[in-house]
């Protein structure tokens, strides 16, 4: 199936990612959220990174003007009705994807495909909430979407081949490595991951260390980008006790629970950088 113009659900920190990169791979992209403030705020994002690309010399003046003119935001489902393709990037809430899927099924033509980028909702699950659990899949971008190579490319039980072939084609298209993953909740990649930052949390609730000091053994002794509290702030403390709670539900194990830190951080509003505050202050 050809794709030529894709829909985004959500223009937070995946979503707005998601659009840029569809619309810089010369996709007409019409990217949807709640409300004018959260559409402005997710296009001033965009705008944002690509200037920064600009200034950084890795993005052309003219890619940055094909790119934008590619990219529209709205605030009407009914805006994407001649999408190919809707990629579900909104809160970590069943319920809550489920009910956009209701709303965007009434408006796009049957053959539309259907993809959500869920970081451990049960892909299967989501496809059986629709009309269309053949021509439905999960692609799992990673954040920032424009400069991690991998997408993750998820089947529900009910995904067709014709659709996993196209899904894995678009994700390439995108420039992005895509890999097949389980639908199994936390994929490959949070499988491994979200433990290890839970870990963290409940290992400096015990005393193991600051936050400074662990972020520090982490970059400087192992050499990752970012030490488990930095990467905690920016993939959203919010984020990661929902899918903690998703995994944990699933598995029954204690290394995928929230750890009570966690879940207070959550509710005091610390929901890392996204809100200025989180295990740092921005
Ligand atoms: N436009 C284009 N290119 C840009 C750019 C922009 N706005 N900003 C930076 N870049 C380029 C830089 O020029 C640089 O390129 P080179 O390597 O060719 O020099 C590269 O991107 C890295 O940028 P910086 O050097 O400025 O920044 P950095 O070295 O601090 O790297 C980072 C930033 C890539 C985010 C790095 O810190 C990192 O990899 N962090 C870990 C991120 C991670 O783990 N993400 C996964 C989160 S989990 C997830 O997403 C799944 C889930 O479901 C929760
Ligand atoms: P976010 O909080 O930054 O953004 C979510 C956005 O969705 C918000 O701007 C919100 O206004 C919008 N939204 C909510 N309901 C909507 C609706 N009905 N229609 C349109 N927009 C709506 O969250 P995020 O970090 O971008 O996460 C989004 C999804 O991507 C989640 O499923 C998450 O698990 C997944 N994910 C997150 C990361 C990460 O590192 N943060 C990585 C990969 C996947």
């Amino acid at each position: 199936m050809e794709i030529r113009t894709v829909g985004v659900l959500g223009c937070g920190l995946m979503g707005s990612g998601i659009a840029q990169v569809a619309a810089a791979a010369g996709y007409k992209t019409i990217v949807r959220e709640v409300n004018d403030a959260a559409r402005d705020a997710g296009i001033a994002r965009i705008t944002k990174f690509l200037a920064d690309g600009v200034a950084k010399g890795k993005v052309t003046d003219d890619a940055r003007t094909k790119t934008l003119a590619n990219l529209t935001g709205t605030t009407q489902t009914s805006e994407l009705k001649n999408c190919d393709i809707v990629i579900e990037a909104i809160v970590e809430n069943l319920a809550e994807k489920r009910a956009i899927y209701q709303a965007v099924e009434e408006v796009v033509r049957p053959e539309t495909i259907l993809v959500s980028n869920t970081s451990s909702l049960c892909i299967t699950e989501l496809a059986s909430a629709t009309r269309r659990p053949d021509r439905f899949g999960g692609l799992h971008f990673f954040n920032p979407v424009p400069l991690m190579k991998l997408v993750e490319v998820i089947r529900a039980l009910t995904t067709s081949d014709e659709t996993n072939q196209t899904l894995t084609a678009f994700a390439t298209s995108l420039g992005k490595d895509p890999i097949a993953a389980p639908d199994r909740p936390g994929f490959i990649v949070n499988r491994l991951l979200v433990p290890y930052l839970l870990d963290a949390i409940r290992e400096y609730e015990r005393g193991l260390g600051t936050v400074e000091d662990i972020d520090k053994g982490m970059t400087l002794g192992c050499g990752h980008p970012m030490g488990p509290f930095t990467l905690l702030d920016f993939v959203g403390l919010d984020t990661t006790y929902y899918i903690a709670n998703i995994m944990f539900e699933e598995f029954r194990e204690p290394r995928f629970a929230p750890p009570p830190l966690l879940k207070r951080m959550v509710l005091a509003g610390y929901h890392g950088r996204k809100t200025k505050r989180g295990f740092y202050t921005y």
